[in-house]
């Protein structure tokens, strides 16, 4: 039976992402190397690679035929039917700047389907894990999506692209849409944590365009699993992705024109 091969991973990836979070912490108040990426607040630390490389290093050193899909260094093959998909700091614009909102997410894949996740939030003392089919899990206790379905009580959570100043198709017009008929908005700063919020049921709902797969790949599944709904659709510049509970999440399907 394959949960079992999923839970002995995720239980790996676990203690493998423990132990960086612990390093991510200590090394977080020190002075440390950002280069910048795609606009001034897209950046990388030295910290995201150190963590990439520590996690890629694991993993192959445990399960040599395995693939793996990473923001920092890309695409690694493999011959097995498993991939692992990591952000290495989902929220390093938190992170560079001593906020709490940041986490790991490794999401892991057979045969193309994601079937189980992690999301460890040092910082915050949380960690996320889910199996397909098995539920969803945050510090050990089962977690389960919010039940406020009224619009003008939800709080929902949304993120702006980094490119939003030189393409009009940066959330702003959604985010107008929506800010008036809500309870309440957020913006955590890190896609992965947003989607865990979603499925322990601390936001009602979220949204936002432009992401790549290792920012959703755990906590799509999480969502899913924490009896949530939850889709991701491409788009010429990146994944759009809408989420919440159930009611919520229809309503953001209506609401969130694409
Ligand atoms: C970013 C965060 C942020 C989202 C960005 C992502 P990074 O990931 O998830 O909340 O708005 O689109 O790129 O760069 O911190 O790994
Ligand atoms: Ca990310
Ligand atoms: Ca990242």
């Amino acid at each position: 039976m394959k949960v079992s091969e999923w839970k002995e991973m995720i239980a790996q990836a676990k203690l493998w992402a423990i132990e960086a979070g612990k390093e991510q912490l200590k090394r977080m108040d020190q002075p440390m190397d950002i280069s910048s990426k795609t606009s001034d607040i897209d950046f990388v630390t030295e910290v995201d690679i150190w963590t990439e490389n520590f996690l890629k290093e694991r993993i192959l050193d445990r399960y040599p035929d395995h693939a793996l899909l990473t923001e920092e260094s890309g695409v690694h093959s493999g011959k097995a039917d498993y991939e692992w998909v990591i952000d290495p700091i989902d929220g390093t614009v938190n992170y560079a700047r001593g906020l709490p909102a940041f986490c790991i997410s490794i999401g892991i894949r057979y045969k193309g389907e994601t079937v189980a996740g992690l999301i460890h939030a040092p910082k915050l003392g949380e960690t996320y894990e889910t199996i397909k089919g098995e539920g969803a899990w945050c510090n050990n206790e089962p977690i389960q999506v919010s039940t406020v379905y009224t619009l003008s009580k939800a709080v929902l959570g949304t993120g702006f692209p980094y490119d939003k100043a030189t393409d009009s198709d940066n959330n702003v017009e959604h985010f107008s849409t929506m800010i008036t008929q809500i309870g309440g908005i957020r913006r955590i700063g890190a896609a992965a944590l947003d989607l865990a919020m979603v499925a322990s049921g601390k936001l009602d709902g979220y949204w936002e365009l432009k992401l790549k797969e290792w920012d959703v790949e755990a906590g799509i599944l999480l969502v899913a699993e924490a009896g949530g709904q939850a889709e991701v659709f491409p788009e010429p510049k990146g994944l759009s992705v809408r989420a919440g509970n159930k009611e919520i999440f229809n309503i953001l399907k209506d609401q969130i024109k694409r």
